[in-house]
């Protein structure tokens, strides 16, 4: 039976740095709140540079770190709630960046669970038979979507892209994986303008509607509950329990959020944590925090390791991955 390992982690975080002091100079707020109430220190903006700028950079390291070259790429998935365009997609947009001319490639949206739907398709597909080696790039431009008015929501969300080359094996390292949704609670976070539904107009622009909007105190109560499920149900798909687990690598949206999981989880010291640099990065924050856990050393040949996300849709998304590099 053929499955999927990861052979390459990369991560690209733009220089520019946004700190809690910077905030207090724009909207009404102060660094004291906003590292009780998030667990948030700064945060990366990309200034210029778009998704798939910023997701080229993460997969050239990525594709170094694996010893691949483009050009051995089947296929490039791109999670990304901020695409370059409608279309083309930003995997396209991708795939000429880096000159992966033998790749196909397509877009994921699924917010905050979009690296870790993308990592579970590219290893079905590469399962399945149908692809060798495939890239999976969780990419975020967030500034560019945020309300630099809302002191509710512009002091969550920062910029980053995170990279992960796939490849066949005979070993079993993806264990498994659970991917949920509930498009009823969609409107807790979205972007009401700008899609077919209310395309844009001067009104629009003009009612601000082209900002992501959020309802962070319902969102916190769901938050919780449903990344713990997602994790267990992962785990229990590889027939594991909670006390196997050696790394939890969580979606990073708000470090009480997390704190919550690992202690209902009772990991309390497994568990890794990046947002006091980079706050939210939505399909980014796990992928970074996956390549920097790797980076870092804090995992290691064998370990089960854990992706837990949760984000606006809503979705969900855990994996289990038996660690080889
Ligand atoms: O990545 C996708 C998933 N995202 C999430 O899961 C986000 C989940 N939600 C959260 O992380 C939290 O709800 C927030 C961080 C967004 C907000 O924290 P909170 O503890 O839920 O605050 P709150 O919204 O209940 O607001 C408490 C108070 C309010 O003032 P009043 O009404 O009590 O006077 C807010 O106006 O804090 C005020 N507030 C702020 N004060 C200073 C809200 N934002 C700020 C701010 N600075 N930036």
């Amino acid at each position: 039976m053929k499955s999927a390992k990861i052979v390459g982690l990369g991560k690209y975080l733009p220089p520019k740095r946004l700190k809690n002091s910077d905030l207090e100079k724009i909207v009404d707020t102060t660094d004291q709140w906003i590292t009780t109430r998030t667990g948030i220190k700064e945060r990366r903006i990309a200034m210029d540079s778009s998704s798939s700028e910023l997701a080229h950079r993460a997969a050239k390291r990525a594709l170094k770190d694996a010893g691949l070259k483009a050009d051995d790429l089947d296929l490039i998935i791109v999670a990304s709630i901020t695409p370059d365009n409608f279309f083309p997609s930003t995997a396209c947009r991708l795939q000429n960046l880096i000159k992966a001319r033998n790749a196909a490639a397509f877009d994921i949206s699924a917010a905050c669970s979009g690296f870790v739907y993308g990592l579970t398709c590219a290893w079905q597909l590469i399962g399945g038979g149908l692809y060798k080696n495939v890239l999976v790039v969780g990419s975020e431009v967030l500034s560019s979507i945020t309300d630099w008015k809302d002191r509710s929501t512009c002091v969550l969300f920062g910029d980053g892209a995170g990279a992960a080359v796939l490849t066949q094996t005979n070993k079993k390292s993806f264990l498994s994986a659970h991917l949920g949704a509930d498009g009823s609670r969609g409107n807790l976070l979205h972007i009401p303008a700008g899609g077919s539904r209310m395309p844009a107009t001067c009104q629009t622009v003009d009612q601000n509607l082209h900002t992501i909007k959020m309802k962070g105190n319902e969102l916190f109560r769901v938050a919780v509950r449903i990344m713990v499920d997602a994790a267990k149900v992962a785990l229990s798909k590889a027939d594991l329990k909670t006390k196997d687990l050696d790394l939890l690598v969580p979606h990073q949206a708000n470090k009480r959020i997390i704190d919550a999981v690992a202690k209902t989880l009772k990991i309390k010291d497994k568990v890794y944590y990046n947002l006091a640099r980079y706050g939210n990065m939505s399909s980014a924050s796990c992928a970074v925090a996956l390549c920097e856990a790797y980076q870092k050393a804090k995992v290691k040949k064998g370990d089960i390791v854990v992706l837990d996300t949760f984000g606006g849709g809503l979705v969900w998304g855990s994996c289990v991955l038996k660690w080889t590099l």
